[in-house]
């Protein structure tokens, strides 16, 4: 029997992206039936304020996910993959946040407004992509209505709350010594201090020179889109902000692709807001985006280096449409196609 108000439970409730999953929550009047907060045993007996009761927190076992028919995970690739047997054991569904288990073949992953579809052959699991796939991924779903697509490049500019809690508490303790003129506090998230720099690296370098967040993109991207042989290749950088990853991507398209039929096909995709008026210089950015559930494109041009090319900028706030927002539409996809 599908269930339409399901038991939840929320593992890594005290995160960066727990707290916005209850809010969006909240704002979206999401259909449960009972909520359980989870996260560390550090955490257990905290309490986290939903709707207009506050929740008491509980460490992660076995026991307290018991009765879930739908668990949220946004915490550690280890915490996804020691509770997902368990939860797909109980019959339940796992919407998880982490990279685990994305790319698995039996795993879909899901941008609601690009491929909802896919949520039909999900077997207890469902991924959410990267947080700087996920706008990409729309932005380039809407761009191949008007010609197909041959090459990606993108280079992104991350906040520091995609790291987590942790990293963001390193921004602002380095932001305020330096404010106060004193030393600035030596890093422990980030390999280098944060504050007024800007880090060529998010995640861990592979062999071939690229690091992990920019392979995710580019096997993300190739899977939610179902394109396997896109050409594609990212250069991901850490910049000082706190939400909000911005983007500056340019496409190749194998045949012709008018500047104004790509700006149509971007203000009719859903979740996507063009906001591109520079000569009034009016374009998203990480302050004017965030606290919004949208991807927002802008500077749409001509790519003039080759022969069908369209350059733009894209930013998202990480924490909504790229985590939890995203989160919430797969469950509610689920429920809409009777999947859960
Ligand atoms: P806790 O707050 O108890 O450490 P962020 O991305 O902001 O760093 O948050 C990570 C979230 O994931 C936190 O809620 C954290 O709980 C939780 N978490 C981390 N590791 C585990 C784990 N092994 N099991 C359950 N929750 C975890």
């Amino acid at each position: 029997m599908p269930k339409s108000r399901p038991n939840v439970a929320v593992i890594g409730a005290t995160g960066a992206v727990g707290d916005v999953f209850l809010r969006v929550a909240e704002e979206r009047n999401f259909p449960l039936n009972s909520l359980k907060l989870l996260a560390t045993a550090r955490s257990a007996g905290k309490r986290l304020r939903f709707l207009d009761a506050d929740i008491v927190v509980e460490e992660t076992t076995e026991a307290a996910l018991k009765g879930a028919d739908l668990v949220f995970c946004s915490a550690t690739s280890a915490a996804s993959r020691q509770y997902a047997p368990f939860i797909i054991g109980e019959g339940a569904v796992m919407i998880d946040d982490g990279s685990a288990f994305r790319m698995q073949a039996n795993v879909p992953l899901v941008i609601p407004e690009v491929n909802g579809e896919d949520v039909e052959w999900h077997e207890g699991i469902i991924s959410i992509p990267n947080c700087t796939t996920t706008p990409l991924a729309m932005a380039l779903h809407a761009m191949r209505q008007v010609a197909p697509l041959r090459r990606v490049t993108v280079a992104t500019y991350q906040a520091t709350s995609g790291t987590g809690a942790a990293a963001v508490e390193e921004l602002r303790s380095q932001l305020a010594a330096f404010g106060r003129g004193e030393p600035i506090p030596l890093p422990s998230v980030y390999p280098h201090q944060i504050a007024m720099n800007v880090l060529p690296q998010v995640d861990v370098f592979g062999e071939d020179g690229y690091t992990a967040e920019e392979a995710k993109m580019r096997n993300e991207t190739r899977k939610i889109l179902h394109l396997d042989g896109l050409q594609f290749s990212a250069t991901c950088a850490r910049v000082p902000t706190i939400v909000g990853h911005a983007e500056a991507v340019h496409v190749e398209f194998t045949g012709p692709a008018p500047l104004a039929a790509i700006r149509e096909a971007l203000s009719k995709q859903a979740g996507l807001v063009v906001m591109d008026d520079p000569a009034n210089s009016v374009y998203p950015m990480p302050l004017n985006t965030a606290g919004d559930d949208r991807a927002f494109v802008g500077r749409l041009r001509v790519d003039e280096s080759t022969d069908y090319g369209i350059a733009f900028w894209c930013v998202t706030d990480n924490l909504r449409k790229g985590a939890a927002t995203n989160a919430i539409q797969i469950a509610e996809e689920l429920i809409k196609r009777g999947r859960l």
